[in-house]
């Protein structure tokens, strides 16, 4: 067994990081998946429903920020609300890389 690729307690493998650079995010139904845009080497996971009415947000790499597609709300990497409607941040996970692997914790 290699203990380098053992998963950290409650992690899920949601992609490579191949992908993540390749793409700028990586998504899932229930995960959304940044690098800092402040500091590269963390990352940032956010659930990308709407706190708005649940649509799901989409990353705009150029203005590193959600938009939604559904009523206009922004949120930034963090999740934090830039404009509404919308009034509560995106939901925050704890995210990783091991390996050549993304984690998160949902
Ligand atoms: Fe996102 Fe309304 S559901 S702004």
């Amino acid at each position: 067994k290699a203990a380098a690729r053992k998963k950290p307690e409650g992690f899920t493998v949601i992609g490579s990081v191949g992908d993540l650079d390749k793409n700028g995010y990586l998504q899932t139904k229930e995960v959304a998946i940044v690098r800092n845009p402040t500091n590269p080497k963390q990352l940032i996971a956010v659930n990308p429903k709407c706190t708005h009415q649940g649509c799901d947000v989409k990353w705009a790499a150029g203005e590193k920020k959600y938009a939604c597609p559904c009523h206009g709300a922004n949120f930034d990497a963090n999740g934090g609300v830039l404009n509404g409607p919308a009034t509560k941040p995106l939901t925050a996970y704890q995210a990783k890389i091991v390996g050549s692997q993304v984690l998160v914790k949902i």
